[in-house]
Order: structure tokens, then sequence, then C-alpha cells
């Protein structure tokens, strides 16, 4: 009876449903060679003695101590890895004004594969030790970094979908960072594609080429057309921003007459394996069109501050039976930690409910019922990255991927404040989605490897 690979015992959180958390209190997780949850077993199971007695003192027997616990590794839906350079810098200007000041001349950088390497190599070994196990990233024109981009997710072991940039477009790019015209693009999109899935074959926890037009304003419409036909042809994933900011969404009305999501749809881009950044504009009828093709929202929440004029009704979108995930939009966002992001989307919906001008009276001054709750946030960086992407991950259920952080809320520098043993889980939870630092990830599994520890 030792046909598991390892089997670990703890207390877990996981989402049972967009509002609720399942705590699973002193569960066994049996996991398989593959790295899948094969089951769980609570402790008034009539196997969980005999799986104890069976596994408890082999070294592939793992318990957890007190005050520690498991929660699904964070599925970050949009990271820009060049991005991770500038961190924390250059949010004084205006989305537009910002791709070109900073944003164009540091991902141009890229062209250099030992500046890719460091900075590639940081970003995903920071993203793991945030507790992130599966990220979706834009790398940047280059298709040379590009590749190395997935091998490096591949090297270290995270879930990596990645993204050569395109941004075809003559005029909407600087000559200094763009594709050379619309066939190289297309060209280096399907060498991309080949290399990665050729990539995957030898890599366990799974890497995926992702078809990435920028945006609609950095792509010539053959460009969109072609790329639309190539993630047809290899049923890849795409991604893009969508409705992103006033400038954005208003040029491409300007430029289709119609709003992103249907001018991305005419072009084959918004597909069930589709992810698409911000969304804060989506009107009713755009969000209808995504809830019918299975495209997913990226939230990201600590970005939106900064550059999309809004906050997006996720509460609303939600209802309308649209997939949503959470993204940290490194640099746009400043912060690597999706712990973060969850703290902020819950922030600005309330934000949203309340509304902020206090010249205005009460009754005018918010959106009622745009709040969500951190359960909700914690569920739109877990189960919801896992459903938007198609993939079973995301939650500690049979059948999903070992991919876990495990949180330990005892440390001297890190002390959670619990006081009682036998604590409110429920409030247990709440205190690590508030409090929770990345000195608290003490360890990251991904695909029942151990890929970080600290
Ligand atoms: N729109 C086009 N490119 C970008 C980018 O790099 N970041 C954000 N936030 N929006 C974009
Ligand atoms: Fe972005």
């Amino acid at each position: 009876m030792t046909k598991y690979s390892q089997i670990f015992l703890g207390t877990a959180f996981s989402s049972k449903s967009p509002k609720e958390v399942h705590i699973l209190k002193d569960y066994l997780f049996c996991i398989n060679s593959d790295g899948m949850i094969e089951q769980i077993v609570a402790p008034e199971n009539n196997d969980y003695q005999t799986l104890l007695d069976t596994y408890q003192h082999q070294a592939n027997f793992h318990r957890l101590a007190e005050g520690q616990y498991f929660l699904p590794g964070f599925i970050d839906l949009h990271v820009h890895a060049p991005q991770w350079a500038q961190s924390g810098t250059a949010l004084d200007i205006p989305l537009y004004d910002w791709l070109n000041t900073y944003t164009f001349p540091l991902e141009s950088k890229f062209a250099n594969l030992d500046f890719a390497e460091n900075v590639y190599q940081d970003v995903v070994s920071t993203l793991l030790a945030n507790g992130t196990t599966t990220a979706l990233y834009f790398a940047t024109v280059h298709k040379e970094a590009s590749i190395r981009l997935a091998e490096i997710c591949a090297e270290q072991g995270q879930r990596g979908l990645v993204g050569k940039v395109v941004m075809d477009h003559p005029e909407n790019n600087p000559d200094y960072y763009r594709d050379k015209d619309t066939a190289a693009a297309l060209a280096d999109t399907e060498e991309f594609i080949l290399a990665i899935q050729e990539l995957a074959r030898t890599t366990k926890q799974g890497v995926y080429p992702v078809v990435t037009p920028r945006f609609i304003p950095s792509c010539t419409d053959e460009g969109l057309q072609g790329l639309g036909a190539l993630a047809a042809k290899y049923d890849t994933y795409v991604q893009s921003h969508c409705s992103e900011s006033d400038w954005a969404h208003g040029y491409v009305q300007d430029r289709h007459n119609k709003n992103d999501a249907f001018a991305l749809n005419d072009f084959g881009l918004l597909r069930e394996k589709s992810v698409m950044a911000h969304c804060n504009f989506l009107n009713d009828e755009d969000a209808d069109l995504f809830a019918e093709k299975g495209t997913a929202i990226c939230h990201c929440p600590v970005s939106n501050s900064y550059f999309a004029n809004s906050v997006i009704p996720i509460a609303h979108l939600q209802a309308k039976g649209v997939e949503i995930g959470l993204g940290s939009d490194i640099s746009g966002g400043f912060s690597p930690s999706l712990f973060d992001n969850t703290r902020q989307a819950v922030i600005s919906s309330r934000m949203l409910e309340d509304g902020v001008n206090p010249a205005l009276p009460a009754a005018e001054r918010g959106v009622p019922n745009s709040r969500i709750t951190i359960n909700e946030a914690f569920y739109l960086a877990t189960a919801g990255g896992g459903e938007s992407l198609s993939l079973p991950i995301g939650r500690l259920e049979a059948n999903y991927a070992w991919d876990v952080q495990m949180i330990d809320t005892t440390l001297a520098t890190a002390k959670l404040p619990i006081y009682q043993a036998d604590e409110d889980l429920n409030d247990v939870f709440q205190k690590i989605m508030y409090l929770a630092r990345p000195e608290n990830i003490r360890e990251v599994w991904v695909q029942g490897e151990k890929v970080h520890t600290r």
C-alpha cells in the first residue's frame, strides 16, 4: 500500500466556490508520481489511520508543525517579465507616456541575452518565493530571449505560460522596439510556438506558448488576423490587454468603431484559452461575449490604481458568469505578490462601492453591491486562475496538481497575531490573507516538486 510518492498531513484552505473557503483540517494529501493529488483524506475517513500507519515513518511523509498551513499556489495571470527590472519605479505618468518613456526603452534591452538571463532568473525565483506557482508571462518582441524565459521557468520548476510579444505596427511603435514587419512577427511567433511545444515535452509541470499581441494599438489588422489564425492552428493560449484605460479603450473605438472585445473577437483572439488583462471598460455586451467564448478577465488591481482610470466592477462581471483571475501586471503593478493584489482587490472594490469623492452626497458617491470579500479575492488568485487557464490547478482536491505554498504563522520575524491554540480557522485564514509576508512562505511546491525553501 505504499503507492504514493508523497503524503502531506496538515490543515489547508481551498476555495469551494467563489465566496466559500473549504477548511481541510488535519487532512492527508496523497500525491502520485505525476505530482497530482490522487486523494484527500479527512480524519474521519476509514482509510485515514491505515494510511498514517503505513506512511508516517517514511521519508516521503510530511507533517506540518503547529501554526503551519497549506494554501494552493497562486496563479498570476499577467506578468511582464522584463518589467521586473523597473518594478517600484516609473509610476508617475499615464499609460501612453509610461510605455514610451520607460517601458519600451527597457524592453528593447532584452535583445541582449545576458541582460535577459539576469532579469528572467530573478523574476521567476521572486514569484516562486511569493507563492506564485503558475505565471502567464509577456516577454518582449525578441524570440530568443522569450524562449529563454520559458526555459528558465522549466528549469526553476514554475509552470510558465510565455508569450513572445507582437508589436508589428510600423507607426504606433518606436523604430528601436518593434517587429521588423508583419510577416516577421508571424514567422517568429510560429517558431516560438514550436520551440516551446518541444520544451514542454520534457517539462513535468508544463510550459505553454501563448500568442501575444501586446494590445490592439501595437498591432496591424493583418498581424492580429494572422495571430488569431496561429492560435487556432496550434490551439494555443492567447493574451493581450483589453479596454484598460480611457486612452487605450478610446483608441480602439476610433480605429474599429467597436470596443476591444468585439474587435479582438473579429480577429479570432477571444478563445476559451484567452486571458485578457484589465478589461475595466467592458460593457455588458462585451462581458456577455467573454462569457460565451470562455475568455477570462485578468484583474490587476494594483496596476489599475495607476493606469486604468477606474475600478473594474468585478462583482458585476462575476455575476454575469465571466471567468476571472488575478494578476500582478508587473511593473504597472509594483508588487510581485498576489497576496498584495488580493488585498488591493478587496480595497478597490470597497472604494468603488462607497465612492471616493466626499463632495458628493453618500447616495450618489458609489456603485452599490460592488464589494468583494477576501474569500472572493483568494478565489481569483487560485481557483479562478485555474479555471481561466482550463488547467487542473488552484484547488487542493483530487485530480488537481500538488501546487502549494506552506505558510508558517509562527516566525519570530513575521509572527501573525494568533494567540489561541483553538483559534477559529476562518480567522486564521483571514489573518494569513491580510498579514502574510514573503517570509511566512516557507516552502513552495509545483506538481509535487519542492521548488522553493526558506
Ligand atoms: N498596455 C500595453 N502594454 C502595456 C503594459 O506593458 N502594461 C500595461 N499595464 N498596459 C499595457
Ligand atoms: Fe500589462
